[in-house]
């Protein structure tokens, strides 16, 4: 359980660095990032490089015993870059280019740009790859952020038909592929395919999704290069990128795979967070202060994986932020608590964002650790308490790491891409229905491991589907081997990999185990509510429903009150008709996880747990005080069994 900062000595004077880093030092910090936006002082003109002042900065932190995480800072080009090259400026799906002036400013596929990318980082490393401090280097900065990808560049036009082209072979080959003869699409060759931007209607389903695929490859292969560099020349260095919340606008498991990451790193801003997603009001309401109980949990779990059982926290949310629609103070004790939930789900690191409040640009509004006049502030003086609580407690500072769960959520980045290109009604999103599966699986006291489908699932009791858009042969072989309870969401299998309706109908290949058919699909205005019972739990289907006919010696377990069934079950598997309201999806997972043979526990609104060695750890983002499920002889090594808002407490098992 360490704790590290973002820090930022190129903003501060110079004569302030020492007192920072022996107050960093001081304050139980063992980790500083640095430097990812930099550039502009690094090489202030073409070719010319300044190191001193970072030389100079690394010593200060580094005298303090303090291990440093340098970022190269290729997420904001110098202006004289610009100047020089300005078709490095990223273009928008309206063909206008965004311009200078605040970051992330550049075209992804633009070659260009990812030349000067690697002077500069070529240039960092050898001077900085041996040295030994620096424990570990980032990548730019959140790849993807403020929607400056996808670019519709030129340069982007012509790697997507490169990229078309390997996947495709031959342009009659893509013209099949993607049903071209349908309203006259179809291209000569490959380099007449543009982007699919600027169409008077829907450009072809599956001409967006290669370009999202494509897109997402782009990122990839734009972070990977700079990888290639560091693996040269910082070999002793975990090498990683930090990651966003609720963010899908590449493929994560693929961005991970081939050791291009050391471990995952994310940005958790909770609150913020909270206020930004599809939430229902109530839910923003009750939890303004404290942030939803699952919001940073989601991803923890999700990065865990990415990570192959590696995550930090790059950013933490110590205060206020300034980016979201609103920006509440958070309620006292979410600070520490935020930093407990993360190490419970297997943090190794949480870096809090940022040292101290900057009085000036654009984030003068975004609190840090210390206020703009130094002193510490509120949440820097929890962050202060969390230090010391650690340091002082062997049970604490010596976790081990976190075992599987026994439960697994596969997300699918593509599956999200599908389900935007083709909503089919305004309220559906795929990500939000699964973040309701993941709150009502926590809600049950149950750890959730968040996969890929590629992942091997044999171990796990229970593996909940959302929904998937494409199901393989793989997934059905994981399931035919498994012997695990198994939960599919609404859309699963209801496409192929070309973006088409299977022939044998949705959900696909998913009938080899579960013999179902789905004969028509509809989605839901508010004022259309099919009602069903599961169990004793009445509710409604909102946004989407199906109509699906139940073949062979399907069960059908719950009907609606109109007789379509609500939820069908063959042998270990069982498959939703619709996106049910909240109650009746943790009415399905209940009964689905008694049939793994897991136990459940209903916890009390705001009170959630999770399992970490032989710790578990109960925190209360509820409004109501709440008693932790712990048993009576439990002994307790942080806090105690009654929990009041924001408050967190740990017990052996
Ligand atoms: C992150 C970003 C940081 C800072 C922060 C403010 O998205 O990586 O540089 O802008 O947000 O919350």
């Amino acid at each position: 359980m360490q704790l590290g900062v973002c820090y930022y000595p190129e903003q501060w004077p110079r004569a302030m660095w020492a007192d920072d880093a022996q107050r960093m030092a001081a304050l139980g910090i063992t980790h500083v990032r640095i430097a990812e936006f930099a550039w502009s002082r690094m090489e202030p003109r073409a070719g010319q490089y300044v190191w001193g002042w970072l030389d100079e900065a690394i010593d200060t932190l580094s005298a303090r015993g303090l291990k440093l995480i340098l970022g190269t800072p290729t997420a904001s080009p110098p202006k004289w870059l610009i100047d020089a090259y300005p078709d490095v400026l990223p273009v928008r799906a309206d063909g206008t280019r965004w311009n200078f002036g605040s970051r992330r400013h550049y075209d992804i596929s633009s070659e260009t740009y990812r030349e000067a990318c690697l002077r500069i980082v070529t240039a960092m490393a050898e001077r900085y790859g041996a040295h030994a401090s620096i424990v570990a280097w980032q990548t730019d900065n959140e790849l993807g952020c403020h929607e400056t990808v996808p670019s519709y560049s030129p340069a982007a036009r012509r790697r997507f038909q490169a990229w078309l082209q390997r996947r495709y072979e031959t342009v009659h080959g893509l013209n099949e592929a993607w049903g071209n003869v349908f309203w006259s699409m179809e291209y000569p060759s490959f380099d007449a395919i543009g982007l699919p931007n600027l169409t008077p209607t829907d450009a072809n389903p599956i001409h967006l999704l290669d370009f999202r695929r494509f897109m997402s490859d782009e990122v990839a292969s734009f972070h990977r290069e700079q990888i290639d560099v560091l693996r040269r020349l910082a070999p002793h260095a975990d090498l990683l990128h930090n990651f966003m919340g609720f963010f899908t606008t590449f493929d994560h498991y693929r961005f991970a795979a081939d050791n291009s990451i050391d471990v995952a790193a994310w940005d958790s801003y909770p609150i913020a967070r909270t206020e930004s997603i599809a939430l229902p009001e109530e839910q923003k309401a009750l939890y303004a202060r404290t942030a939803h109980p699952d919001v940073s949990a989601f991803d923890h779990d999700r990065y865990r994986a990415i990570g192959g059982g590696r995550f930090w926290v790059m950013e933490q949310q110590a205060g206020p932020v300034n980016w979201a629609p609103w920006n509440p103070v958070p309620a006292k004790g979410m600070v520490r608590l935020w930093a407990y939930e993360a190490f419970a789900h297997g943090a190794e690191l949480v870096s809090y964002f940022r040292w101290r409040q900057c009085p000036y640009a654009q984030e003068q509004m975004h609190s840090g650790l210390n206020l703009p006049n130094n002193e510490l502030s509120p949440g820097g003086l929890e962050v202060q308490q969390a230090a010391r609580e650690i340091a002082a407690s062997e049970a604490l500072s010596g976790l081990d790491a976190p075992a599987r769960a026994a439960t697994a959520l596969v997300f699918d980045y593509e599956t999200q891409w599908m389900f935007e290109i083709q909503r089919h009604g305004k309220t559906f999103d795929y990500q939000t229905l699964a973040f309701d599966y993941y709150e009502a699986l926590r809600e049950l006291g149950l750890d959730v491991d968040i996969v890929s489908s590629r992942a091997d699932l044999s171990q796990y009791g229970l593996v909940v589907v959302p929904g998937i858009a494409v199901i393989d042969d793989a997934l059905i072989g994981q399931i035919e081997r498994s012997s695990a309870q198994w939960v599919f969401g609404p859309r699963s299998g209801s496409k192929t990999a070309d973006f088409a309706i299977p022939s044998n109908l949705a959900p696909g290949a998913l009938q080899r185990v579960l013999p179902i058919q789905v004969l028509e699909v509809e989605s839901l205005r508010p004022t259309l509510s099919p009602a069903t019972s599961i169990g004793g739990t009445r509710g409604v289907a909102v946004h989407w429903r199906e109509h699906v006919r139940a073949n062979g010696e399907t069960r059908v377990e719950a009907h609606f009150d109109d007789a379509w069934p609500a939820v069908l079950a063959h042998g270990r598997v069982r498959y939703v008709a619709g996106w049910l309201s909240h109650a009746l999806h943790r009415a399905v997972l209940e009964q689905a996880a008694k049939d793994a043979g897991i136990r459940v526990h209903v916890l009390a609104e705001g009170l959630r747990i999770r399992r970490r060695g032989n710790l578990t750890f109960a925190f209360n983002f509820g409004a109501a005080q709440v008693e932790a499920p712990a048993p009576v002889d439990a002994t307790f090594v942080l806090g105690q069994p009654q929990l009041g808002t924001g408050d967190v407490c740990a017990w052996q098992t």
